[in-house]
């Protein structure tokens, strides 16, 4: 396996080895290493089938089967098809993943180490890739908050909404997602978790907090709840921590949800895009695994 970091704030490519084969368990604590490290891991010009993509994942941890989940591979509810590809007029996937800042399975009692997506079809115009994902770096954002705020925010817990994201979507213009159900609301309710998160394979604090789920901080007026939230979102938004992957087919893009946020970038129209997807749930003993 050979690493090369991109030597931007996020980022490092992984080549030399082909994830259709089951990994051995130093391969697997090398990547969770760099996944600590680097944040977001491309491994390019991988072939894998549903069964092996769906095997590399649970390599990290449990496969969440998505709670609104409407479309997937078929016999792997665990693999999700995001693409805004139709056939005979109906969609074949979810064509409005991530479109906004957040975190996967924030959300979520147990909440997600890693997403995983292998690109199968990225759209191309005049020569270049669109529908970049971007993505920012919580290690750095938290180092950067001054420590005053740090002080704030130290114990501090927020309440993560999977409704949130999913109505602010609902209310874009011709949004097809139809509401959340009772059922599905009772399968996915509002969680705390603290927001400077100590990260399961650096041991370091990364700010766990995103505009995408997090509705208040927890036993705090709201107006001050806002304030701070506020003070917190501008820190993520810097420039210096963005990184943008651009997409070529063949990738595996895993990255890392603990210490990254993400935001799927819709600058595609209807050319055809096809992403598979496994998210994986953060239910290792990940110090012991990297020790
Ligand atoms: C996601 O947020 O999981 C989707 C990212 C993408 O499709 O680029």
């Amino acid at each position: 396996m050979r690493i090369t970091p991109s030597g931007q704030t996020l980022g490092a490519r992984i080549e030399g080895i082909d994830l259709q084969n089951p990994l051995s368990s130093a391969e697997i604590r090398e990547i969770l290493v760099a996944l600590g490290q680097h944040g977001v891991l491309c491994f390019p010009k991988q072939t894998l089938d549903v069964d092996a993509f769906a095997a590399f994942g649970s390599c990290f941890g449990g496969l969440e089967i998505n709670v609104a989940n409407m479309f997937h591979e078929p016999e792997h509810p665990e693999v999700m098809i995001l693409s805004n590809i139709k056939k005979d007029g109906k969609q074949i996937g979810l064509g409005d993943a991530g479109q906004g800042w957040h975190t996967d399975m924030s959300y979520s009692e147990t909440i997600a180490l890693t997403t995983i997506l292998h690109a199968q079809k990225v759209p191309v115009v005049n020569g270049a890739p669109l529908g970049n994902t971007e993505f920012r770096n919580m290690h750095a954002a938290y180092d950067g908050l001054p420590a005053d705020v740090k002080a704030r925010i130290e114990g501090r817990t927020a309440t993560h909404d999977f409704n949130k994201f999913w109505e602010m979507m609902r209310q874009r213009p011709g949004n097809t997602r139809p509401p959340l159900t009772e059922a599905q609301r009772k399968r996915k309710p509002p969680v705390s978790h603290p927001i400077a998160y100590t990260h399961p394979v650096t041991g370091k604090k990364v700010l766990y907090c995103t505009i995408g789920y997090v509705t208040h901080i927890d036993g705090m007026p709201a107006a001050e709840s806002e304030a701070l939230l506020d003070i917190l979102y501008r820190e993520q938004d810097r420039d210096q921590y963005l990184y943008a992957h651009r997409w070529t087919e063949g990738d595996v893009l895993m990255w890392d949800d603990i210490g990254t946020t993400h935001n799927a970038v819709a600058d595609y129209g209807d050319h055809p895009r096809y992403m598979r997807r496994v998210q994986v749930l953060a239910d290792r003993d990940y110090p012991a695994m990297v020790r």
